[in-house]
């Protein structure tokens, strides 16, 4: 069944207003493939009937979400960043934090998570840069506005499609074991990541501050006002020497005086501005 161009626009305003992703008419298509499941599965009979059960339906709202996502991903995602942060922007934090007191302590947060490859990355990264990581206190929260994206990263179990987009051989063999079909990463790396579910657009409340936070291709779909707010917002859960990374296709350039870029070889992350910290 094909939307008509008044239900387009009724699913258009509802995607923004639930996940701030930005969609028009050229997605009828993608209305069409993702959102007639629905229809279907809740005994919906048109469009507009599931806009219109959203306020009053939960599991709907959540299915919804599910769908309208795009949750693309995959292990070591873009090569550049994670040499960025490995031999550059961690070693220079991990420094710094050697010399405090026991424990030692590094907080990052991957807050568009999907189904878990960025955080496990940042995890696998972490455990070999830091020989003694029992010593420190490592937290690693993972945030995702999908309860789909959030339980399969949670869960840490792959497939083998999945496995092989961005793992090294050694790295699998090393962090993860075989169960059935699938790869599991193991409890030493599990157990540096908490998952959350969390809507970007809401207050960025009771997150605390972070060393380094990975905010990578989510903003891509957010309309320009959107991003502005997000990033500015961003700035005030850093700590003052803490780092941002977001994805190869995106810049800050444009977004006021929050952000400072730092290269590395091909790679542009972000250092909070110390100038006035709005609330
Ligand atoms: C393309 S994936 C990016 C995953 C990962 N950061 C990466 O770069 O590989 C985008 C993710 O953003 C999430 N997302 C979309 N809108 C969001 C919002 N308003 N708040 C939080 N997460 C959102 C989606 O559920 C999806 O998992």
């Amino acid at each position: 069944m094909t939307p008509s161009a008044i239900e387009v626009q009724m699913i258009c305003r509802k995607v923004d207003e639930l996940c701030g992703i930005q969609w028009d008419e050229s997605k009828t298509y993608l209305i069409e493939s993702r959102l007639k499941p629905l229809l279907n599965s809740f005994g919906l009979t048109s469009y507009e009937a599931l806009i219109r059960s959203i306020p009053l339906n939960d599991k709907l709202r959540i299915a919804l979400i599910d769908a309208i996502t795009t949750r693309e991903t995959l292990f070591f995602r873009d090569d550049a960043a994670y040499q960025a942060l490995e031999h550059k922007a961690l070693p220079e934090i991990i420094d710094a934090r050697s010399g405090t007191l026991f424990p030692k302590k590094l907080r990052i947060w991957s807050a568009a998570c999907s189904s878990g490859q960025e955080p496990y990355s940042i995890g696998m990264m972490l455990h070999r840069m830091i020989p003694d990581i029992h010593n420190w206190n490592i937290q690693i929260h993972a945030t995702d506005i999908s309860e789909a994206a959030i339980a399969h990263a949670s869960r840490g179990r792959y497939s083998d499609l999945e496995m092989s987009r961005g793992i090294p051989a050694d790295i699998k063999a090393k962090y993860f074991t075989r169960v059935g079909s699938e790869w599991q990463i193991c409890d030493q790396i599990r157990s540096l990541v908490s998952f959350e579910k969390r809507n970007l657009l809401n207050p960025l409340t009771a997150l605390g501050r972070f060393d380094v936070v990975l905010c990578r291709n989510v903003a891509i779909y957010f309309d320009l006002p959107v991003k502005r707010d997000l990033f500015e917002r961003l700035a005030n859960v850093m700590e003052t020497h803490g780092v941002l990374i977001v994805g190869t296709s995106e810049n800050l350039m444009g977004y006021g005086q929050r952000w400072a870029p730092q290269r590395h070889c091909r790679s542009v992350y972000y250092r909070p501005n110390l100038l006035e910290q709005p609330c």
